[in-house]
């Protein structure tokens, strides 16, 4: 109940410039000590809000990530300050059956795919989401793509900046001819042998926070723009595009990622656990695999792995 009282309370502070306790209590239906309380609360969670003779005064210009936040959204919403990873909580919730949003602010073990870390201070976009898709395991390549696409639609559309795809599931912004990872997805799901139970499904934005020196290929949002951005605004965006590219055909999802890919017609150096290839990206085959053309003229699919752009074309 109280959760639903301060999403009104901000809906209120929102809207009007400055409004006193009384008007809230009473628009509410609740008292003015209620008000006071749940006001105290929102400033414990982060909230600028003044007091002034005339009432209160929300100073609404800070990128706040929770619950009430991201109240629109139709997944339970964990909002966390800091956190090992946000898989390992997701995992958690989603043996509970749940789906759901799991948000940080920081990370200190986040994880990049092929047992990589990922660098995570404040500032960024860190979260996974819990779903139960309806796929069998074959078809579990699709989330990668849908992630990854939705994450560059998101991106797009709030930024106004272009940006690419990387196979199997980097977005990339072009700064010079240079190539630079803005977020990557990372994938994790529990399956039976005909359906999924869960997926759990990583995403890693750079918006707002520091880049590591460690890591002079990626690149930050707010670097790109020379300002901040509002997180919560990609965040609702991904959800969105997310859910509808869910429902579209995976040929049609398929299309539209390659339409944005960086990879497809380009020299590649592709290195997985059985060793490493180098060929052409020609395409993206129907069940997900990169197809490789090797300079022996073999044609290869690859399923998995970690994909380098060579500069040379063919
Ligand atoms: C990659 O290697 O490109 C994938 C990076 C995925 C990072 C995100 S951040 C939120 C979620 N929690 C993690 O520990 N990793 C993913």
């Amino acid at each position: 109940m109280g959760r639903t009282t301060k999403i009104n309370i901000l809906k209120i502070l929102k809207a009007e410039n400055i409004v006193s306790g009384e008007e809230i209590a009473k628009s509410l239906g609740i008292s003015r000590t209620a008000v006071w309380k749940h006001i105290q609360d929102l400033k414990k969670k982060g909230y600028k809000i003044e007091t002034t003779p005339k009432g209160y005064n929300l100073i609404n210009n800070q990128d706040l990530l929770n619950e009430e936040e991201l109240s629109e959204l139709s997944y339970k919403v964990y909002y966390y300050k800091d956190v090992t990873s946000t898989m390992d909580v997701a995992k958690d919730i989603a043996e509970k059956g749940e789906e759901a949003i799991i948000i940080a602010e920081t990370q200190i073990k986040g994880k990049g795919r092929l047992d990589r870390s990922w660098y995570s201070p404040k500032g960024g976009i860190w979260m996974s989401l819990v779903i139960k898709p309806f796929l069998t395991l074959k078809g579990a390549y699709l989330l990668t793509y849908v992630a990854a696409l939705a994450t560059a639609l998101a991106i797009e559309k709030v930024s106004g900046i272009k940006v690419y795809l990387k196979w199997p599931n980097d977005v990339i912004y072009k700064k010079n001819n240079e190539e630079k990872k803005l977020a990557g997805i990372l994938l994790e799901i529990k399956a039976e042998i005909d359906q999924i139970n869960y997926a759990i499904i990583g995403i890693g934005i750079n918006v707002n926070n520091k880049i590591s020196i460690l890591e002079p290929q990626a690149i930050s949002l707010k670097e790109i723009l020379g300002k901040e951005i509002k997180r919560k605004n990609i965040i609702i965006e991904f959800i969105k595009i997310f859910k509808e590219l869910l429902k579209s055909e995976s040929k049609e999802v398929l299309e539209l990622w390659k339409n944005k890919s960086l990879t497809l017609g380009r020299k590649v150096k592709i290195l997985h656990p059985q060793g490493e290839k180098i060929g052409l990206a020609l395409d993206i085959s129907d069940d997900g695999a990169l197809i490789l053309k090797t300079e022996a003229d073999e044609i290869l699919k690859i399923y998995s792995g970690d994909c380098i752009h060579l500069r040379s074309l063919f």
